[in-house]
């Protein structure tokens, strides 16, 4: 059977009885660095670690300038205000993507607008995306405005969808097009290049997440990027509750928010951001094994970092191929069942309640993928100890 197939390849490839999707590895100095922060007293939102990982991240990334926040939704949340949206906007955004691009979006008073993505990047499609803003879109003194909602189109965020960079280049020429500000998430993309450069680093702003699950983590944690001293000084006000300098007294300019990431997450950060070089090429290797395992086994293809990428293959995938669809259910439950940690993509933004009525373009790659793919376990350590 199909789903036997799949699973005896699981099996081969990863080499263990059971496996979750994404486990974080501790084998560096995170103790030393957290017990640093627990005996000098520095545990909150102030300290040296937090300095420290903000230079390691602006240096990794050859951003310039990084702001370490609570978590990856808060950073994205700050990159749309930082981008000028503003209550009333529309932020263009891939249907297909984690609950919390739609959510940053939603935060700043803002209206999510899905469009479709790529099926060779899994990220945004410019040109589909060109052809809809031709469709439902004008441009106006003031900018790009929706003519069906009469709103403006201020930003797009474009998602690197399992670590896989999106067509940076040709999103960035068409918001250029129509005037529309790009924003990356790049929350699953660390260690992720798309012509030699990091992603998250490609547009003026960009947000990393450092949730459990991801290459490296902090606990919680995530980043805003940038390359301007201007924008990283308004990202760290905003995060640090507009609090302006005062002497011992408590003055706040505006209405900011607390989320600045605490010092002794920050010292996890340092620790594992030191053994990237050990997770990612763990994590290629392990995504080779899997492409040659999966090679022979008919009805599927596995997902490979589009051309001129380097991907941090922080996810594994396959797509079923069309027809086959009716083997996802199958495949999920054999993975699950045999004890490894198998997912389907997210549910699609505009199929969720709360985002039903959002404005959309045409999303038919979107819901073909969301019928066919399974991600499977992807941990660095189930190729090798490092
Ligand atoms: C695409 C994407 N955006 C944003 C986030 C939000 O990050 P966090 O969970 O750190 O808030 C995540 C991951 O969790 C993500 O996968």
């Amino acid at each position: 059977m199909f789903h036997d197939a799949v699973l005896a390849a699981v099996r081969k490839v990863t080499g263990v009885e059971k496996a979750a999707l994404h486990e974080p590895e501790f084998k560096g100095r995170e103790w030393l660095y957290v017990k640093e922060c627990i005996d000098t007293g520095w545990v909150s939102s102030v300290g040296k670690m937090v300095d420290r990982f903000e230079t390691m991240l602006a240096e990794y990334t050859g951003a310039g300038q990084a702001v370490a926040t609570v978590n990856g939704t808060a950073a994205l949340h700050i990159a749309v205000l930082l981008a000028g949206v503003e209550r009333g906007d529309e932020v263009i955004l891939p249907a297909l993507t984690f609950i919390a691009t739609a959510n940053a979006v939603s935060y700043a008073g803002a209206t999510p607008h899905f469009a479709d993505v790529a099926i060779d990047t899994l990220g945004l499609d410019p040109e589909k995306l060109d052809a809809h803003l031709h469709a439902v879109a004008r441009l106006e003194r003031t900018g790009c405005v929706n003519r069906v909602t009469g709103r403006p189109i201020k930003a797009a965020i474009v998602m690197h969808a399992f670590g896989h960079p999106a067509d940076i280049d040709g999103l960035a020429e068409v918001c250029a097009r129509h005037e529309i500000a790009l924003i990356e998430d790049a929350a699953e993309s660390l260690g992720s290049y798309y012509r030699g450069r990091h992603t998250g680093a490609l547009a003026r702003i960009g947000a990393l997440s450092f949730n459990g699950n991801k290459i490296v983590t902090t606990g919680g944690g995530g980043a805003v990027l940038t390359n301007t001293t201007e924008l990283a000084a308004r990202a760290k006000h905003l995060t640090t509750t507009a609090r302006i300098s005062a002497g011992w007294n408590f003055v706040h300019d505006e209405i900011g928010y607390n989320y600045r990431m605490p010092n002794i997450n920050a010292a996890l950060g340092c620790a594992q951001l030191e053994r990237m070089e050990s997770y990612l090429a763990r994590k290629r290797a392990l995504a080779e094994r899997y492409r040659t395992a999966l090679a022979n086994v008919p009805g599927l293809s596995f997902v490979t970092e589009p051309p001129c990428t380097r991907s941090n293959y922080w996810l594994n995938n396959i797509l079923l191929d069309r027809g086959c669809e009716g083997e996802q259910a199958a495949v999920l439950q054999a993975l699950n069942a045999a004890g490894f940690g198998a997912r389907p993509a997210w549910t699609p933004m505009h199929m969720l309640a709360m985002y039903r009525e959002c404005p959309q373009s045409d999303l038919s790659i979107t819901e073909d993928v969301f019928h066919r793919l399974v991600s499977l376990p992807s941990s660095p350590a189930l190729a090798g100890s490092g």
